[in-house]
């Protein structure tokens, strides 16, 4: 089995790449909705609540590999997670910056993220990378999670709340990278607002990818029917419903 965790909804943005990637895997998802958002908690908050739900995973099911499909957890707390479970495979999600540069070679990009994420030494590190070759944009979307989280995607609040996030980097980006897994989910809203010349990228494909790279090395691939089992700290059927909903 493979665990998937996310402070709530948003890594279903990541599971979506996986299941496409890894057809043949039983996936169970995790999200903590009952304390996210976690992008704004501390470092401290972000690093107890993702140990506490790693020990959670890896004491109740039979996982063989942990990705933490959420860029804050990872930002705050991959290191720790890996020191603990050292047998284990643990993945993380950091912003596509890379992927970004690559594309756009001298160009201007935008990083949307959490607070946490965006203010922790892995990202600093992440930006100090690719600084010289292109201009980088720090963005941070203060409520978006918590829009997603209840289900409002793609609608006129979450327009309007996108159109205040991004009021003053309209026109200037070549890309946008979404660096929260909850915001793939609001990129129709964000494209409109950003128009054609924009490139959204993500790094949810990249994520399932090294994945699938990791579970071959060790020959850890299933095969037979693969599956979805979904569970949420909230204990709130309407979000599993939702989860469900978002995994399409
Ligand atoms: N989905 C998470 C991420 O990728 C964070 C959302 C939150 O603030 O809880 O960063």
């Amino acid at each position: 089995m493979l665990g998937v965790f996310d402070s709530g909804v948003g890594g279903i943005s990541v599971l979506q790449h996986l299941r496409k990637l890894l057809p043949n895997e039983r996936f169970l998802y995790y999200g903590d909705s009952a304390n996210a958002p976690y992008g704004s908690r501390t470092t401290e908050e972000v690093r107890q609540l993702t140990l506490a739900a790693a020990e959670k995973l890896t004491s109740e099911y039979p996982v063989k590999a942990l990705v933490i499909a959420c860029n804050t957890a990872t930002a705050a707390a991959v290191q720790q997670v890996r020191q603990q479970y050292p047998d284990l495979i643990v993945i993380g999600i950091e912003p596509a910056l890379k992927v970004a540069a690559d594309h756009f070679p001298g160009g201007r990009i935008g990083v949307m993220a959490t607070e946490v994420t965006l203010r922790e030494e892995k990202f600093d590190t992440l930006v100090h990378r690719f600084e010289k070759e292109c201009t980088i944009a720090k963005i941070p979307a203060p409520g978006l999670v918590q829009k997603i989280e209840s289900g409002k995607t793609d609608c006129e609040e979450t327009e309007a709340l996108l159109r205040e996030i991004l009021a003053d980097h309209i026109g200037k980006l070549d890309a946008l990278v979404l660096g929260c897994t909850h915001y793939p989910f609001a990129a129709a809203a964000i494209g409109r607002i950003l128009g054609e010349n924009t490139a959204i990228l993500d790094g949810g494909e990249g994520t399932a990818r090294e994945t699938r790279r990791r579970l071959m090395e060790k020959d850890l691939l299933r095969s037979g029917e693969g599956c979805v089992q979904m569970e949420n700290s909230s204990g709130d059927p309407q979000r599993i419903a939702l989860s469900m909903e978002l995994l399409g």
